[in-house]
């Protein structure tokens, strides 16, 4: 889509679907066909879709009447080729038609012990291939109780920018996923999102200076229909990565609907 093109701003919200190891291709097609009758074209957000890598190209047929819609892989390795066996390269993705990736999700840090540093190389790869990146940061539950919610999200999005060259630091998105708000049904309330993006806007602001404002932050974490909107109103709280809810089409149509919220 026109907006997602690196360099420009991306329309706020930004609502996008992590739909993890669920859709092959067939499920994939099936989704958009109903989806795409519940979710009209709007012009004031960004929708991004991250299926698995194998339904790429089926997502990508299946959405070429609607631009509007971006696409986008879960991960990608930092090497452009290779014996890499089991691994895509950034431009591959870009290739099959993805616009994004997300780094780091807390699934790959926590089940396949991605460090910090592999976050911030993935994300080079990904802006040296055209390929947005949406760095995902956020604390375990023990993390949380220790008191260590901030040294924890602003080392992993300090190591991830390290690894960027100043001038294009502006060009990713951040996701804050509380670890223990992943898939338990129990989300961050609003004003915790709101304290924990705070704490990384100000920290963008540090790396990427007068265009921090523009870098997007999105929460995720047992987001549904029911409590969208007011995770979007949050302060600092620029759109929402939806992991299970993104795989039915009637609760991600809503969601994907959700009041544009005035940014604050
Ligand atoms: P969830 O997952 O919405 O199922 O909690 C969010 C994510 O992991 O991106």
């Amino acid at each position: 889509m026109s907006s997602s093109a690196p360099g420009t701003p991306l329309q706020r919200p930004v609502l996008a679907g992590n739909w993890k190891m669920h859709k092959g291709p067939a499920a994939a097609r099936e989704f958009f066909g109903d989806f795409c009758e519940r979710f009209s074209p709007r012009p004031d957000r960004t929708v991004i879709f991250f299926p698995p890598a194998v339904s790429l190209e089926a997502c990508a047929r299946a959405l070429a009447e609607r631009p509007d819609i971006a696409l986008g892989v879960q991960n990608i390795f930092w090497e452009k080729e290779g014996a890499f066996t089991g691994e895509i390269a950034a431009a591959m993705a870009v290739d099959a038609g993805a616009t994004y990736t997300l780094v780091g999700h807390s699934e790959r840090r926590h089940v396949f012990g991605e460090a910090d540093e592999d976050v911030g190389r993935k994300a080079a790869a990904a802006l040296a291939a055209g390929l947005l990146p949406v760095i995902c940061v956020g604390e375990t539950l023990e993390e949380r109780q220790a008191g260590r919610v901030a040294e924890v999200i602003l080392r992993q999005l300090d190591t991830a920018l390290a690894a960027l060259d100043p001038t294009v630091r502006p060009g990713i998105l951040v996701a804050y996923e509380p670890v223990w708000a992943i898939g338990t049904g129990v989300n961050a309330t609003p004003a915790d999102a709101a304290a924990a993006h705070g704490l990384l806007r100000q920290r963008l602001e540090h790396h990427a200076g007068p265009a921090a404002p523009h870098v997007p932050i999105l929460y995720g974490g047992s987001v549904k229909p029911a409590n969208a909107a007011a995770l979007l109103a949050a302060a600092d709280v620029d759109g929402l990565l939806v992991g299970g809810a993104s795989l039915r089409p009637d609760d991600f149509a809503r969601i994907a609907a959700v009041s544009p919220i005035p940014h604050s």
